[in-house]
């Protein structure tokens, strides 16, 4: 059977709302749907209205955000929370992301909060994990992936994980041009398979497990093909409409 892949860009701090109506005016006047994927755009909180609208029409483009706080309203200046950005029309959230954790410090309890907070809004958390270069150099990298996915999910119930995203994004290959080779990815996309399965059971065997770091058009089929990689999360490559096309349609 063909997998079913699921694509997603994240824009991070880039695309002011002009460049995001250009480049969903490109996207979804070239891109054709097709049956075994589906596309996340996940760009800045102030660009969220201009994706949503480009999308209305379109069942296989979905729009999320790229961080929300674990409260849903409140005197939390400069946050955005889970039911705010629903009611905007996100459908999917970005939990733990790497630059969350390593430039803002965010914790795994932090993680776990937002997870909760996600389900309890209606998100669908795609929840990023990943090791440091130093915990890969010191063998650490499953006990470390594993360690974050626990966290991330351990105030929900089962079926929520089940029906949730996982990212493994190895911190050292995130906008350094440095990709997992299919083969180093795939052996964590394997373990991390694993963990779901006993969290979540059965069902933890169909939750996509993206890769993030460095992905472009020319090493994106090759990190497709391993094993257990249901997709990318992919940043630097997916802000210029005609390499994201390039991607998405690989
Ligand atoms: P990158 O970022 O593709 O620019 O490495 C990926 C990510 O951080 O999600």
């Amino acid at each position: 059977m063909k997998k079913s892949l699921v694509f997603a860009a994240n824009w991070k701090m880039n695309q002011a709302p002009a460049d995001a109506t250009a480049f969903m005016r490109t996207f979804v006047g070239q891109y054709t749907r097709q049956q075994d994927r589906r596309v996340l755009f996940f760009p800045s909180a102030v660009s969220l209205h201009v994706v949503v609208g480009a999308i209305k029409e379109r069942g296989d483009l979905e729009a999320g955000v790229q961080n929300i706080h674990w409260e849903d309203k409140g005197a939390f200046t400069g946050e955005t929370s889970g039911t705010l950005a629903r009611s905007a029309g996100a459908r999917h959230a970005l939990i733990g992301h790497s630059e969350r954790r390593h430039v803002f410090g965010e914790t795994d309890e932090e993680t776990g909060k937002k997870v909760v907070a996600a389900i309890r809004a209606g998100l669908t958390p795609t929840i990023c994990v990943g090791e440091t270069l130093a915990q890969r150099e010191a063998a650490e990298t499953l006990a470390v992936v594993r360690r974050q996915l626990r966290a991330a999910v351990s105030g929900v119930e089962a079926a929520s994980v089940a029906s949730a995203i996982v990212a493994y994004e190895p911190v050292w290959a995130i906008g350094t041009g440095k990709n997992a080779t299919p083969a180093d990815a795939s052996a964590v996309h394997v373990a991390l398979r694993a963990e779901l399965r006993e969290i979540a059971g059965e069902r933890g065997g169909a939750v996509p497990i993206l890769y993030g770091g460095s992905v472009n058009r020319s090493n994106v089929d090759a990190l497709l093909a391993a094993a257990e990689v249901g997709g990318v999360l992919v940043g630097g490559a997916s802000l210029d409409a005609e390499q994201w096309l390039a991607i998405v349609r690989t």
